[in-house]
């Protein structure tokens, strides 16, 4: 049994980026499709730190510009950079209109300090629990609007098209994990919001199934892909064996918390001066190192003076759920696959390579990261984001949508494997991911990874869906990594441990560029 639906605009997901198209897109006729109830498992749900916007006398938009840019590692699309950094308050404006409450002293916001900003620059709401609120608002507000009809509990398949033109998409409804029936969105515009991919790493901070879902939809439909190697590990996530791993915000540090090891030592200093407040990308490589001497590594805030619970509402609760104090405990810490700079290349409107075919938010890179994100820009990137595609397809007339043709072909025929036996190999998968191509990658590491992808291909035969996507997801980012010589931001390669300015530009490449590598390098594996 089929359903189709049809309208002007379909949007997949239901993060930030997918309700903020969506409530920007009045009043064209708008399908938000979400694969579980609205916002569940969205990663902008968990998202702590806030939104970056210079909203301070001594602040500057041209300052958020310079901090952005020097963060990116050379590597930004200044373009991508002005748009977001100046277009921040709007954002603001725009979401205390509907409602937004953000914390404030006063008559001044509260602002948190995150690594590499100059000043103070971060608004959130009721401390840690940003992404919460901003998500519960746009849920509430795009409920209150008419154009949207909102679809849950699908997963989508594919994108269906004819030569480079988007024609809609499909999917499955699962009904407690069993899929019940095929759904066919048939629509001219899709906009793709699903975030990034975290779960592809055994250690992440992301929800379960944020997996790349949306890069391995676009990289089947023959879309472009770009700097896929550039992976940010949020150095401080709690470390007590949970998956994924609790956040503990970069804020913390913010009010002062150290990074030490068993001895008391805070060893960051021997990478950078900055210590604990250098960027990401350079704290996270040091934890590594560190780690891999034999240390362990803590977050100490047994002398940082501010009352915690009331700051970090979200840690405090992860931090007595694990028996561990904050003002009396050192607090164990790893470093955790937290957010993509790379994803579906866009233009400055988010328009991808596709006609008709739409991305926003972490699936999505437009370049304003470049190779390393400054802590909570990418909240900010994906309001100004969705608006801008809001804003483009409603300056257009509308179009008409295109009968979907040949949908049958798309149903699969197999059977795939069971759940539990797909479990056992995502696991795997996660874990060849994290010690391949995690933090530190070489040649042999990037190879390893392939031959571990082909083993697990080998003994899967029909692979469930997820499991499909995660494969081909993580043989795009492997690819890309083998692709780039030299170390830049979140990319470091052991073997090339410099950067390289003569490699200085984005790595563009589609779903075939990785399969004749593979054809010719792995001939005798595959
Ligand atoms: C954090 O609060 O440390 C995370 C914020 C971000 O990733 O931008």
């Amino acid at each position: 049994m089929e359903s189709i639906y049809k309208s002007d605009v379909v949007i997949v997901g239901s993060g930030i980026s997918g309700l903020m198209t969506a409530v920007s897109l009045y009043p064209r006729k708008v399908t938000l499709v979400t694969k579980r109830k609205l916002g569940e498992m969205s990663s902008s749900a968990w998202a702590q730190g806030g939104i970056a916007a210079a909203v301070t006398k001594h602040d500057s938009p041209q300052k958020h510009f310079e901090d952005t840019i020097k963060a990116s590692s050379g590597l930004s699309n200044e373009s991508a950079v002005k748009v977001i950094t100046e277009e921040a308050l709007d954002v603001v404006k725009f979401l205390e209109k509907i409602g937004v409450n953000f914390d404030k002293n006063g008559s001044e916001f509260s602002l948190s300090k995150e690594a590499a900003h100059s000043y103070r620059r971060v608004l959130k709401i009721n401390g840690d629990q940003s992404g919460k609120f901003l998500v519960d608002y746009l849920i509430s507000y795009a409920k209150q609007q008419g154009h949207i009809t909102f679809v849950e509990d699908v997963s989508i398949d594919h994108i269906i098209q004819k030569e480079n033109q988007c024609l809609g998409i499909m999917g499955h409804i699962h009904k407690n994990e069993v899929i019940d029936n095929f759904v066919f969105f048939q629509s001219p515009n899709v906009i793709l919001a699903t975030g990034g991919l975290g779960s592809i790493y055994a250690h992440t901070t992301n929800p379960r199934d944020v997996y790349g879902e949306a890069i391995a939809m676009a990289a089947k439909a023959n879309a472009e892909l770009v700097d896929l190697e550039f992976v940010q590990f949020h150095p401080t996530a709690l470390d007590i064996g949970l998956d994924p791993a609790p956040l503990l915000t970069e804020a913390i540090r913010g009010e002062g918390a150290f990074i030490v090891d068993e001895n008391n030592k805070r060893f960051l200093f021997e990478d950078d001066p900055l210590g604990e407040m250098a960027p990401r990308d350079v704290v996270s490589r040091s934890i590594h190192k560190h780690k891999l001497k034999g240390h362990s590594t803590f977050l100490d805030c047994r002398h940082v003076k501010i009352n915690f619970e009331r700051m970090f509402p979200t840690a405090s609760q992860y931090l007595k759920q694990a028996s561990i104090s904050p003002s009396k405990d050192f607090i164990p810490i790893i470093p955790a696959a937290h957010y993509h700079m790379g994803g579906i290349k866009v233009d400055i409107n988010g328009r991808t390579s596709v006609d008709g075919l739409w991305a926003c938010g972490e699936c999505s890179s437009t370049g304003a990261h470049g190779a390393n994100r400054l802590a909570s820009n990418s909240l900010l990137e994906a309001f100004v984001f969705s608006k801008r595609i809001a804003d483009t397809i409603n300056s257009e007339p509308p179009k008409k949508g295109h009968k979907l043709l040949n949908i049958e072909n798309y149903i699969p025929k197999e059977k795939t494997i069971s759940k539990i036996r797909a479990k056992k190999y995502i696991w795997q998968l996660r874990s060849a991911m994290n010690k391949f191509v995690g933090v530190d990658r070489n040649k042999l590491t990037l190879d390893q990874a392939f031959i571990e992808f082909f083993r697990i291909e080998r003994e899967t035969k029909s692979l469930s869906a997820k499991l499909k996507d995660m494969l081909l997801v993580s043989k795009l980012i492997t690819f890309a990594a083998m692709h780039r010589k030299e170390s830049r931001g979140t990319h470091f390669r052991s073997d090339y441990p410099t950067k390289n300015n003569k490699l200085l530009k984005r790595n563009v490449f589609i779903q075939n560029d990785l399969y004749e590598y593979l054809n010719n390098k792995f001939e005798k594996v595959i």
